[in-house]
């Protein structure tokens, strides 16, 4: 079994990785940690609270960082919805975390497990950036950090002209992260745009499994549905968290480079925008595996998947 530990924005993207990874079953979730992101830090501990139930399981749920490092917290309510979830009316309320602080919690369980824990970041990277600025030590212990954020060459941004929301909403977070000497791995809204994008094709695939977990993935996709036909103008809601864990999961297919990575910190337009140094020109040192591709099939054949009806 490969230990994950999971930090999330919990909206409704987030919440069909977290699916994926409960359903797998070579995969030992040790917990989830929630940052402020998407929605507001306690919506997003109750939407993870609830997702885990959904999937019939108690892996315990910390709540962590409730705004960015440095800045006043912009969500994605918009996208996502006022909950989250796509305001469906789910009963997203009312449930307890476990006691712990998210920081504190990726110290102690990538120090309880050294070498063996896989980290898997889906929201803004303050949790993650807390966590070593007390604890430095675990960036030579955790075995892998995949991180849903950036967008690589390809671009375009989806909350700026050039940056990416995880990486815009906390970039003095993202700075530290990339400076800690972590094995990061970086799976860009490029790669969501180009190999996650549920298509009529692929939402009745999901709808064709009659499986508890589909419906959910696709109902609380309302809100990111209508933001991506409208404002992203892509051919449905794409799913960037899901294909970043597809890649924490299974690496294998992945077309991806070591390269330099920095961040732009300041002001829009260029807050939050990932700076990939191809040619060296910025000489920074290779800090960061660029995931460039993903293939689409294999993503979505381990999601239809791991979403089905367990025999
Ligand atoms: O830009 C996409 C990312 O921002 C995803 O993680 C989505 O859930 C939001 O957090
Ligand atoms: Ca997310």
């Amino acid at each position: 079994m490969r230990k994950f530990l999971i930090d999330t924005d919990t909206a409704s993207d987030d919440a069909v990785a977290m699916c994926m990874a409960l359903r797998h079953p070579d995969v030992d979730v040790l917990g989830f940690t929630v940052v402020a992101g998407n929605v507001p830090l306690d919506q997003a501990v109750q939407n993870a609270l609830y997702t885990v139930e959904l999937c019939g399981d108690d892996t315990p749920v910390y709540a962590g960082a409730a705004q960015p490092m440095l800045r006043d917290l912009g969500t994605a309510q918009d996208v996502h919805g006022q909950d989250g979830f796509g305001d469906i009316g789910l009963d997203l309320y009312g449930r307890t975390p476990a006691d712990g602080w998210g920081p504190h919690v990726i110290v102690d369980t990538i120090r309880a497990h050294p070498g063996e824990v896989t980290l898997v970041a889906l929201g803004p990277l303050t949790n993650l950036a807390t966590a070593l600025l007390w604890a430095p030590d675990i960036a030579g212990l955790v075995e892998r950090v995949v991180i849903m954020g950036g967008t690589g060459e390809h671009g375009p941004g989806n909350i700026s002209p050039t940056a990416e929301f995880n990486f815009w909403v906390d970039p003095e977070a993202v700075r530290v992260v990339l400076r800690s000497g972590m094995p990061l791995e970086l799976v860009g809204w490029d790669v969501s745009i180009t190999s996650a994008v549920v298509t009529d094709e692929r939402r009745a695939q999901i709808r064709g499994l009659e499986s508890p977990l589909g419906d959910f993935s696709i109902d609380i996709q309302a809100t990111l549905s209508s933001y991506a036909w409208d404002e992203t103008r892509l051919a449905g809601p794409d799913f960037p968290d899901p294909i970043a864990m597809a890649h924490a999961i299974d690496p294998s297919p992945a077309i991806s480079e070591h390269l330099g990575v920095d961040i732009a910190i300041g002001p829009d337009p260029m807050r939050g925008t990932m700076i990939v140094d191809h040619y060296g020109f910025a000489q920074i040192t290779p800090n960061a595996t660029v995931v460039a591709h993903y293939p689409e099939d294999h993503f979505f054949e381990m999601l239809l998947d791991l979403l089905g009806n367990r025999d």
